[in-house]
């Protein structure tokens, strides 16, 4: 039978590739964004103990409720504001459920959504599921900087959502208050939502604050925000995440997720609920922590011809190898794997239609010891490219 894909052009993810290439050539992987170090202890015995109390059953559809009541008071330090658990949060499996699930309950047959490129890779998927066309606006380097003309230049009367992502991956940069007030003036008088990945709240550097949607009176009543313990709480592979929205977004958001994964695993979100209630301010030190990985990343890579480009925020860090090499990103990322034995990720994929672009973005979420390896072995095939040219 002839099976006629829905997706035909979507293939592996970059991240998938690349750690798989990984895997095969023996290479570090500083590629794909998850920690190589261990989870505080605390919470892992809090998983112990509420598997062991018999927390093993379905939880709420829309999350348990004493997790719920730790993400509203997360989000009133945070955002000063006080949400209802009942009707405005939506526990998810990570945030790329809440971001599936939200872009299914807006985005109809003929519907445009814009997007900034370059751009986390599960966004278009979906909207093309749901039947809609994805407008990109590039964010223009060298500081990936939001155009907001050009986002005005693209609205339409089928414009029925705009996602951003800040801090932004791949990017690495972060959009300000004034970026949220020139996008709520340009949708103001249409029915246009918005849907904010703000996976990475915590971790902006040299003194930025997060600009939040949900600190943002006029964005808050139409935005679906979408946050992941996954990169809160270092634990990527437990798959936790939550959306905010107002409670007509959130019904229409759950009506989504209860057909799509139901509920979330119990003994995790009760595990993460009771490691926020006995540590409130565990993720204050999430900054400072990565900060000091970028910039030990950073010093060690300085004049290699891996050129760092300062990020503002996100746990990656952009290098520029055009001292080393004239070569696409995608070959270059591959060249490194086997002869630097390093695996990045390169970001023309991030691209719908790449613009030439020598940057490669590496994960800071990793050990000291693997960073400080990794720079060695960038450092060492950077002098090997230039002692044969
Ligand atoms: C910008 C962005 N959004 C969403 C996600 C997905 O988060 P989660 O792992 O919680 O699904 C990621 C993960 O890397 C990300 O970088």
């Amino acid at each position: 039978m002839h099976f006629d894909s829905k997706l035909p052009d979507v293939g592996t993810t970059i991240f998938t590739v690349m750690s798989r290439r990984a895997l095969e050539e023996n290479a570090l992987n500083i590629g794909q964004g998850f920690p190589d170090y261990p989870i505080d202890p605390r919470l892992s015995q809090a998983l112990v103990d509420v598997i062991a109390e018999g927390r093993n059953q379905y939880a709420p559809m829309e999350g348990v409720v004493e997790l719920r009541h730790e993400i509203v008071r997360k989000l009133e330090t945070c955002y000063s504001h006080r949400f209802d658990p009942q009707s405005e949060i939506t526990v998810t499996c990570g945030a790329t459920e809440a971001l599936y699930d939200a872009i299914q309950a807006v985005v109809r047959a003929g519907d445009e959504v814009i997007l900034f490129e370059p751009a986390y890779d599960s966004y278009e998927p979906a909207v093309r599921l749901a039947g809609g066309r994805c407008i990109t606006v590039p964010l223009t380097p060298p500081h990936f900087a939001y155009d907001w003309e050009r986002v005005a230049g693209v609205l339409s009367a089928r414009t029925r959502l705009i996602i951003i992502n800040s801090p932004q991956n791949p990017s690495c940069s972060v959009a300000g208050a004034a970026d949220l007030d020139a996008l709520a003036a340009l949708i103001r008088d249409r029915p246009i939502s918005v849907l904010a990945d703000e996976v990475y709240e915590h971790v902006l550097y040299d003194g930025r604050r997060h600009a939040s949607v949900l600190g943002h009176e006029e964005l808050r009543a139409r935005s679906f925000a979408v946050f992941s313990f996954g990169k809160t709480l270092h634990a990527t592979g437990w798959r936790v995440g939550y959306c905010v929205a107002p409670p007509a977004m959130t019904l229409e958001l759950r009506r989504v997720h209860q057909f799509n994964t139901f509920s979330i695993a119990s003994p995790l979100q009760h595990a993460i609920a009771r490691y926020l209630s006995r540590h409130p301010d565990g993720w204050m030190g999430l900054a400072p922590f990565f900060q000091a990985k970028r910039d030990l990343l950073a010093a060690r890579l300085a004049g290699s011809g891996f050129e760092p480009v300062t990020a503002a925020g996100t746990y990656f860090q952009l290098v520029d190898y055009s001292a080393l090499s004239g070569a696409v990103d995608v070959d270059f990322a591959d060249r490194l794997i086997r002869e630097a034995k390093v695996a990045t990720i390169p970001l023309s994929p991030f691209y719908k239609v790449p613009p030439a672009m020598s940057l490669l973005r590496l994960c800071i979420a990793k050990r000291d010891e693997t960073l400080e390896q990794a720079a060695r072995q960038l450092r060492e095939f950077a002098a090997r490219c230039r002692s044969a040219s």
